[in-house]
Formats: structure tokens, sequence, C-alpha cells
């Protein structure tokens, strides 16, 4: 039970990585908001938690809205009276080079995977700051440290995911609060699935994806759950200002061509 008593708010919790976090925190004991615009995917997530004896209450919330994303704070904070852990997690994907994006899908893909971290990170630091503890938690991912060609504006948000994680962690390490990014490659879910899917041939592009991982297959939600887990924990509690990396070897190897 690493977490418990703890309270989490997850974005994106409806399905694939934000799920699996959910599952993992509420089975260590952590009471979580499933924060998620899909209303049947978040009801799915706080039925399976329930029935595993957990606590979850999922709260439908578009998290490109700065005004949903108060209104989340405020209902986490009226239900469980207390915010330990803010996951940062939904994200949209993006498939667009910066030669043809269009106006609205960059604005949709920054605000959706970008500025919604700040609007969440501003409502909660205040009850974080007054009971001077709080962790928080943004997935990143490693096209923001190796860039991604095809990929310019979701590339370019977690990019500045991993500056705004550096930022916020030096500003609010005082009052106790410790900020850290997660940056995976390539995990098993429907985003994943849907990169394949928009390929000629879907079945090649995700072999040719497995094999630029050293050790040899795609990450699972699971995974990603586990590290998200550990930071979130007390274990974590001298861990700050962090970018860690999940990728089977990835990045090391670089072998970002296809054959
Ligand atoms: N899957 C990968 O290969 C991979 C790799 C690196 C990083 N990541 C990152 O991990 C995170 C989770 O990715 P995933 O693969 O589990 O994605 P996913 O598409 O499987 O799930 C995303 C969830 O976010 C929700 N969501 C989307 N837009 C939202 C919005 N505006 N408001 C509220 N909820 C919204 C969706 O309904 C869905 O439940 C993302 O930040 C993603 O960029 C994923």
């Amino acid at each position: 039970m690493r977490l418990n008593g703890k309270v989490a708010i997850i974005t994106g919790a409806g399905e694939g990585i934000g799920r699996a976090a959910a599952l993992r925190f509420a089975r260590e004991g952590a009471a979580v908001v499933i924060a998620d615009r899909n209303s049947e995917s978040a009801r799915e997530t706080q039925s399976r938690i329930i029935a595993d004896g957990g606590r979850a209450r999922e709260v439908i919330t578009d998290v490109s809205s700065s005004a949903e994303c108060s209104r989340l704070i405020e209902q986490s904070l009226n239900v469980y009276g207390k915010i330990d852990i803010l996951y940062n997690n939904a994200a949209i994907t993006s498939l667009s080079p910066v030669a043809t994006i269009s106006d609205e899908e960059l604005d949709r893909v920054l605000a959706v995977n970008l500025k919604s971290m700040f609007y969440l990170c501003r409502a909660a630091l205040p009850s974080m700051t007054a009971q001077h503890s709080g962790v928080i938690l943004n997935n990143a991912s490693i096209t923001g440290i190796v860039g991604a060609p095809g990929m310019a504006a979701y590339a370019t948000a977690k990019g500045a995911i991993i500056t705004l994680t550096r930022t916020l962690a030096l500003e609010v390490a005082e009052s106790g609060i410790r900020v850290n990014c997660i940056c995976p490659a390539s995990v098993d879910t429907a985003m994943l699935r849907a990169s394949f899917a928009a390929t000629p041939d879907p079945e090649r592009a995700r072999a040719n994806n497995i094999k630029r991982h050293p050790l040899g297959r795609l990450g699972t939600p699971e995974d990603v759950a586990n590290l998200a887990l550990f930071l979130a924990s007390d274990e974590a509690s001298f861990i700050t200002g962090g970018t860690y990396v999940i990728d089977g070897g990835a990045t090391l190897a670089r072998r970002w061509r296809e054959e």
C-alpha cells in the first residue's frame, strides 16, 4: 500500500496508460479521480477500481479548457478534501509535419497536450502549497527529447513539457512539492495503434517499431504505471525536476530508420 491515504487525480484515465495508472494507484491505497473527456471509458475505469475494492470518482473533463480544469480541481477537493498527486497524462496524437499542419490542429494539440498542464498545475498548487506537500507527474515522451518527423506539434509539446517540469520543480520545491516527467517510447495503446493504422501497412509499421526497441517489444501501459507509482510514492521523496525515460533502450540505440 505505497499510496495509502493519498488522493490522486489522473487525466486521460479512461484508457491506456492513464487507466493502468489509475488501477495501480488504487490498488496501492490511493483514492483516484478519473478525469477524462470520454464518459463511457472513464466510468469503466471507475467500475473496475470499485469492483477491486478501491476508491474512485470519475469527473468528465476536457483538459484543453481552463475552466474545466479549475472545476476538476474544485470537485476533487470537494469529494476527497485534498490532492496529493496530480498525474497529467491526457494527450492526443498529431500526425502532421510543420509544412502542412493547420492552425486548428496546432492549436488543439498544444491546448490538450501542453496548456492543460499549466491550467491543472496552476489550479492545484494552492491546496498543495497549503498542505506543504504534493507530487506532480507529467507525461512527456522520448519524442520531446529526440524529435519526431511528421509529428511536429506533438513532439514540440512534449519537449515543452520537459522544460515546464524543470521550471515548475524549481518554482515549488520550497513548498514541498515534487515535479517529474516521464518519457515513454512506444507503448501499446489506442494512441499508438492509431498511428500504425494511419500507415499503408499497419502490421509492418508495428514490426518496424518493435525493432527500434532493443528489448524487443513495445512498452505496456503497466510498465509506465509502475514508474509513475514509484515517482508518486514517498520512496521518491528526494527526486524532483527529473526526466525519466522508459523506452526499452530505444533512445540509446536511436535506430530510427524504416527497414
Ligand atoms: N502510447 C505511446 O506510445 C506513448 C508514447 C509516449 C508518450 N505517451 C503519452 O502517454 C500519455 C497517455 O497516452 P496513451 O497512449 O495512453 O493514450 P490513449 O489515446 O490510449 O489514451 C488517452 C486518454 O486521454 C483522454 N483524452 C484525450 N484528450 C482529452 C482531453 N482533451 N481531455 C481529457 N481527456 C482526454 C482519452 O479519452 C483517453 O482516455 C499521453 O500523454 C501520451 O502522449 C504515449
